[in-house]
């Protein structure tokens, strides 16, 4: 009999297992994948970007947008900070608060190894969990390791993001079996796709990247009748054959509801319409030239040729004898460019997923299921979902040590 058994051996999982067991607890921690950890193992493009020094509760979406602060304030990105330079392991910070380690992602998973054998983690892996059942205070674990009982039991098993390394919807059916809801998953950090057709002028400028403004309006969660919420981020943004990519659109991809628009500012930090009056005397530019002095020209020739609603010549035309009409228009469409995405790309290439176990049946300080004592849900199955940047990690890790140090 243990006194914990952690499914899912992944960030949350490890952690919840080491902090448990380093607390004198008799812990089990079992994963049915092959390798250990391979979504840590892949993170930051390898170097796993692990917290974000600026990590506040404004920076998750939920139904319940405080509900992170208590497990946020308890263990915080200093504290993993903390845990990592007593490991000697080297890191940086890239972009506004995003740490990553110098070398390789592979010493954070080796940290995470060596917690879990100071607290004596007993390890089940490859190891299937067939059926979870109860009997009288336990929890009772059919696995391809025969039958685990265990008091408490914590399910670390992921979002549905990357099927091919091993994501299931375990938790979501697991929390289902006892009682508990779920809210609706859906791909997010994802790339946005369009309608073929309609993206077909854009498609040739696969791989052209620039900054971009992007928003979206969406419903407040929770609460349908209030007024759209604007959301909007200041990132790069990446052309791709089927649609969008680059961190703009990954982020926006969170807040992004199916049949909205997504509105492009593709020169957020200048006036087009002023510069263009400003410069217009005399100036035999094309139009195609002088937005090339700002975009890659890639972009300003085609962009120019294929945006519904400007003059099909307008790239040809010089500045100078641009009417005013048509310099507005030009300006609000560079400022205000809006597309409805036919869809995402899907959790085949999503880096998380957004909803998950709904966070009323939880109580916020230790991830405990409110109707079912002894049972947690820790990580990215849980309603929480961070933007981009080392928010998920850290989300992962702070549920994780409110878990197990509430058991
Ligand atoms: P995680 O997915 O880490 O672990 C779940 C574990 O459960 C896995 O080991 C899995 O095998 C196991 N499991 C699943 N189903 C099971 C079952 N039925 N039975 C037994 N075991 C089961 N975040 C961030 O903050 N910084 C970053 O740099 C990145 N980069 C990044 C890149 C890519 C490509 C992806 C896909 C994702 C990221 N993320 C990220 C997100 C981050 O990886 C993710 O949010 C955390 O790993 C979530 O931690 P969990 O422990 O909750 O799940």
């Amino acid at each position: 009999m243990y006194d914990v058994a952690v499914i899912g051996a992944g960030a949350a999982g490890m952690m919840a297992a080491a902090v448990a067991g380093q607390r004198g607890l008799k812990v089990v921690l079992l994963d049915h994948a092959e390798r250990l950890a391979e979504k840590i193992r892949i993170s930051g493009g390898g170097r796993c970007n692990f917290t974000n020094k600026g990590t506040t509760a404004a920076n998750f979406i939920s139904q319940n947008p405080h509900f992170c602060r208590s497990a946020l304030a308890g263990y915080t990105a200093n504290d993993f900070i903390q845990l990592v330079n007593q490991y000697g392991i080297g890191w940086h910070e890239k972009h506004r608060g995003q740490l990553f380690c110098n070398d390789s992602s592979e010493s954070i998973i080796a940290m995470l190894r060596s917690e879990c054998d100071k607290g004596r983690v007993a390890w089940r892996m490859p190891c299937a969990v067939h059926e979870v059942g109860q009997q009288a205070s336990c929890f009772v674990l059919r696995t391809d390791a025969g039958t685990i009982r265990a008091h408490n039991l914590v399910v670390a098993t992921g979002g549905l993001a990357i099927p091919k390394l091993g994501a299931t919807d375990f938790a979501l059916k697991l929390a289902r079996q006892f009682g508990l809801k779920v809210v609706e998953p859906r791909p997010a950090l994802v790339p946005l796709l369009f309608d073929a057709q309609q993206w077909q002028p854009f498609s040739t400028l696969s791989g052209v990247a620039l900054e971009a403004r992007v928003s979206t309006s969406s419903p407040v969660l929770g609460k349908p009748t209030a007024k759209p919420l604007l959301t909007q981020f200041d990132e790069d943004l990446l052309f791709t054959h089927k649609g969008l990519s680059g961190p703009a659109i990954l982020q926006i991809s969170s807040y992004w509801n199916p049949g909205q628009p997504i509105v492009l500012d593709l020169a957020p930090d200048a006036n087009i319409e002023r510069t263009l009056q400003e410069t217009r005397q005399g100036n035999r530019q094309l139009l195609s030239s002088v937005l090339a002095s700002i975009w890659p020209k890639r972009l300003a020739e085609q962009w120019l040729k294929n945006t519904p609603d400007l003059p099909k010549q307008i790239g040809d035309m010089r500045l100078a004898d641009a009417p005013n009409a048509v310099l507005s228009s030009l300006a609000r469409h560079i400022h205000e460019w809006s597309l409805v995405p036919s869809g995402t790309a899907g959790y085949r290439k999503a880096e998380v997923m957004r909803g998950g176990v709904d966070t009323r049946y939880l109580d916020q300080r230790s991830m405990e299921a409110k109707p079912v004592a002894g049972l947690y849900f820790v990580g990215e199955a849980v309603d929480v979902t961070g933007w981009l940047g080392g928010y998920n990690f850290q989300w992962a890790w702070s549920s994780a040590v409110a878990c197990a140090r509430a058991i």
